[in-house]
């Protein structure tokens, strides 16, 4: 039997103000085309949202691969998914599969690590026994979090005939029960939003496919409570095929914030969400005294907050 397990962070940027030594603490961690990229951000909100995804990213490599911050570097794919840019000569004998998620005050990251060292005559365990050679895992994880609100500043029910053409017939039965109230309804939208760009997170495509044409059908069992046991009967269907190699996590953070993860080609091991701190992810890092990264965090720290 292959091993999977599974890693869910969140980290409640509400409750971090960094400081200018622990700014620099974090942004000396990451690449510098990812430094390059963060500065681009108008608002300090996107550019700590997307800094924190980063520093999640790397701590979960280092927890399950055993190497230092240092050793570890990520690329994007042609779609900008990232990915551990493993090297053939590290001892790390787990695949691994992450995805990170950030919006208003949460930055999420799931991720899942296969053991390499147990039966690989399992169909499933893709995992090389060879060190030498890195096969591309076919199972993966993708998550979404999204902020359960609506600002559009027109009615729910207008919004949601803007938005027909992303949901199939049966997701708006469910959406638009008659016996839901408004905030109900839009629980419900968000939940199916996010169960699909988790997927399609998973699958690294983006929004480039027809989202109609995947189709959820929510786990109805019991409510999404905070903090309380996921929600995993949700399936999917794919031009009305049944995808049943897949397997759906939905989890509410926060009354205003629900995730959801999709599993593809793996067994689950049940948990919630772990709340990380600051510390916990710069614990074996360094503190920064280059004059270079103090500057880029006093550009940084210029940024205007958003005010919504
Ligand atoms: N596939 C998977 N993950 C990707 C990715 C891709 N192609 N490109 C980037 N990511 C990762 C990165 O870690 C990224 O963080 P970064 O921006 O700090 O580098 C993170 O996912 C962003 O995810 P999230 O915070 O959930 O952003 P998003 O919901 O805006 O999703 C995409 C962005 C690229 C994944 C894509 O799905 C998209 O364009 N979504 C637009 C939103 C939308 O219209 N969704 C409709 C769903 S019903
Ligand atoms: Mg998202």
């Amino acid at each position: 039997m292959v091993q999977y397990k599974c890693t869910r962070w969140a980290f409640d940027l509400s409750s971090w103000s960094p400081t200018l030594p622990q700014l620099a603490q974090a942004v000396a961690v990451i690449q510098p085309e990812e430094r390059a990229r963060l500065l681009k951000f108008v608002f300090i909100d996107d550019f700590l949202s997307s800094l924190v995804g980063r520093l999640l990213m790397r701590k979960f490599v280092c927890t399950q691969s055993g190497l230092d911050y240092k050793d570890v570097h990520f690329a994007r794919d042609v779609r900008g998914k990232p990915y551990w840019l493993q090297q053939k000569h590290n001892k790390c004998r787990s695949k691994l599969s992450f995805n990170v998620s950030h919006q208003g005050d949460y930055v999420v990251l799931a991720g899942m690590s296969v053991d390499a060292k147990k039966d690989s005559t399992d169909a499933t365990a893709d995992v090389a026994e060879n060190e030498n050679t890195i096969s591309t895992p076919t199972f993966g994880v993708g998550v979404d979090v999204m902020k359960i609100e609506y600002s559009g500043g027109r009615y729910l029910a207008e919004f949601f005939r803007i938005m027909q053409r992303k949901f199939s017939d049966k997701e708006w039965r469910y959406i638009r029960h008659p016996q839901h109230n408004e905030l109900q309804q839009l629980q419900a939208f968000m939940r199916h939003w996010c169960l699909k760009e988790a997927y399609v997170k998973e699958l690294g495509v983006g929004i480039t496919v027809d989202l109609q044409k995947i189709s959820f059908t929510v786990d109805t069992t019991r409510e999404l409570v905070v903090a309380g046991p996921p929600l995993t009967g949700t399936t999917l269907q794919c031009n009305d095929r049944p995808m049943n190699e897949w397997y759906f996590e939905e989890h509410l953070l926060h009354p205003k914030y629900c995730v959801a993860i999709a599993f593809k080609n793996c067994k689950l091991d049940l948990g919630n969400f772990e709340l990380l701190k600051i510390e916990y992810l710069l614990m074996e890092t360094e503190k920064a005294t280059s004059p270079e990264i103090l500057d880029y965090c006093r550009e940084a720290f210029k940024k205007q907050r958003r005010t919504w």
